[in-house]
């Protein structure tokens, strides 16, 4: 648990929760919690995705909150949402056990969208080209994490 606290606090903040008590199962609260975080985190990109899309049009101010918001959520501490033993194999969640066994792999994966999406932060306010141009990258991060460590 110490490494996936250090994995969920990486990028941007540097707060130490070491000593935390966890909670035990059935972890429904947690995967409540972590699945209604993706889905914002979901939002938000769905909102760029349409612009990206031509679904709706480009406009700086609500790209560059959308980008923010989501490079944002990528820095927030979230090691309470994920109790060792929360995974596919025990409980109702999509996240794969592996989670808590490839731990250096797993935040190598959220790193890579924390920095993909301060690029996006930066360049999303900039005009549709710059855009389009990091958003691609911050797709792939969350795709590169799921294919690996989140069931269909
Ligand atoms: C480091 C790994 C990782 C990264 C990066 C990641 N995800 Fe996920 N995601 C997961 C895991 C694990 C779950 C399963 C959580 C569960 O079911 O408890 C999940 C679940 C989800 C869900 C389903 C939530 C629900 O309602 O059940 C959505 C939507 C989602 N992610 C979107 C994204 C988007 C969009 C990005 C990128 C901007 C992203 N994720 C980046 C690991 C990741």
């Amino acid at each position: 648990m110490k490494h996936l606290t250090k994995l969920l606090i990486s990028g941007a903040v540097a707060t130490s929760v070491a000593g935390t008590v966890y909670a035990e199962g059935p972890f429904e609260e947690q995967i409540k919690a972590r699945q209604g975080f993706y889905e914002v985190v979901k939002f938000n990109m769905e909102t760029l995705g349409d612009m990206v899309k031509g679904k709706r049009d480009y406009d700086p101010v609500v790209a560059e909150a959308a980008a923010k918001n989501i490079y944002s959520l990528s820095t927030l501490n979230n090691a309470l949402l994920w109790p060792k033993g929360s995974d596919s194999s025990a409980a109702d969640t999509h996240a794969k056990p592996e989670i808590w066994s490839n731990f250096d792999d797993v935040k190598q994966k959220h790193r890579a969208w924390n920095q993909a999406a301060e690029k996006l932060a930066t360049n999303a306010g900039k005009g549709m080209g710059q855009m389009k141009a990091s958003f691609g990258p911050v797709g792939k991060s969350c795709k590169s994490c799921h294919n690996d460590y989140k069931t269909k």
